[in-house]
């Protein structure tokens, strides 16, 4: 079946963009890439519709690249086509789910996923209940609202946690604080997720002297061979969420993997260069079986 399919994303010269679009182009779909940001709708129809320059939008699939400062209209543009029965790579509330870093931290921990200790508090006064929490120091400090690693910092002492807290409640910051994992040794563990397989795994190895492995920070990215329980945890975790496609994020500990993040728009560049495998494939592959799935049934139930 030819699919007809809408990247919602704002920059088609992107890797992971135009990776999808290739990757759709090679089997056979017709795809486009749509600026979310330059759609609208009229929301009180009962007739759900959504509009680009005049033009009303219709496709089988959407595939969400939705920017994380964009995340409240994006979603509402995702919503919108989720209304119209058209069927999407993940969907909206699962979206918004995985956007908040602490809701998706309570959900997780709810359902036994391993987590590194975190704490989190409004007032100050808190810092010193907060800091004995999660083990004392060393521990990270993390910006509720941080991207590509900005925003994450390591506390070495007491003292040093203390300020950076006060520093960061100073600005208003939303601020969570989480045990440090030493032994993880400044590396991460990035799997793909797609349906209920890790598609694809690489470890993150952060430059020397830096515990933080993004790649944005110059963390170097190869393929590695993850165990049955990261294989398990990842899926687990993404299943949680509710997302088809998910990026999750490990740590390597002492008590077995422990989960910091879970992406639902994983970048493909890095993933795909480290593995060499062509995951915007295996996603096309997916919404075209997700669609086969879904075909309704005649109205007589044949
Ligand atoms: N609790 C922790 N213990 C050890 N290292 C950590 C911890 N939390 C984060 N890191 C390191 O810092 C990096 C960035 O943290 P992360 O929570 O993923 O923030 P961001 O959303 O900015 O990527 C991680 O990839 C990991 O290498
Ligand atoms: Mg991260």
């Amino acid at each position: 079946m030819i699919m007809n399919l809408i990247i919602l994303s704002r920059n088609p010269a992107l890797y992971s963009t135009d990776a999808l679009v290739q990757a759709a182009i090679a089997r056979g779909h017709s795809v486009r890439v749509v600026d979310y940001l330059r759609c609208y709708m009229n929301i009180t129809s009962s007739k759900p519709r959504i509009y680009l320059e005049g033009e009303e939008l219709k496709a089988d699939a959407i595939i969400p690249r939705i920017a994380v400062q964009h995340t409240a209209y994006g979603n509402a543009v995702v919503r919108q086509f989720e209304m119209m029965g058209v069927q999407t790579l993940n969907d909206s509330v699962a979206i918004s789910r995985s956007r908040d870093k602490l809701r998706s931290l309570q959900l997780l921990a709810k359902k036994g996923v391993g987590l590194p200790v975190t704490g989190f508090a409004h007032s100050i006064d808190a810092t010193n209940e907060l800091i004995s929490m999660c083990g004392g120091a060393p521990l990270v400090v993390k910006l509720l609202q941080g991207t590509q690693g900005m925003g994450v910092v390591l506390a070495e002492t007491k003292k040093a946690a203390e300020s950076v807290i006060e520093a960061f409640k100073e600005v208003r910051a939303d601020i969570l604080v989480q045990e440090y994992i030493a032994e993880s040794k400044g590396a991460d563990i990035r799997c793909i997720v797609l349906g209920k397989k890790v598609i694809a795994a690489m470890e993150r190895q952060g430059m020397d002297g830096e515990f933080r492995s993004n790649l944005h920070r110059g963390g170097k990215a190869k393929k590695i061979s993850i165990t049955a329980e990261e294989r398990k945890t990842a899926i687990k975790a993404a299943k949680i969420m509710g997302l088809n496609l998910a990026g999750v994020d490990l740590l390597r500990s002492a008590r077995g993997p422990l989960v910091i993040e879970v992406n639902s728009s994983p970048g493909l560049e890095g993933i795909e260069n480290a593995t060499n495998k062509n995951c915007a494939d295996a996603i096309i592959q997916f919404l075209e079986n997700s669609i086969k799935e879904k075909k309704p049934k005649s109205i007589d139930g044949k």
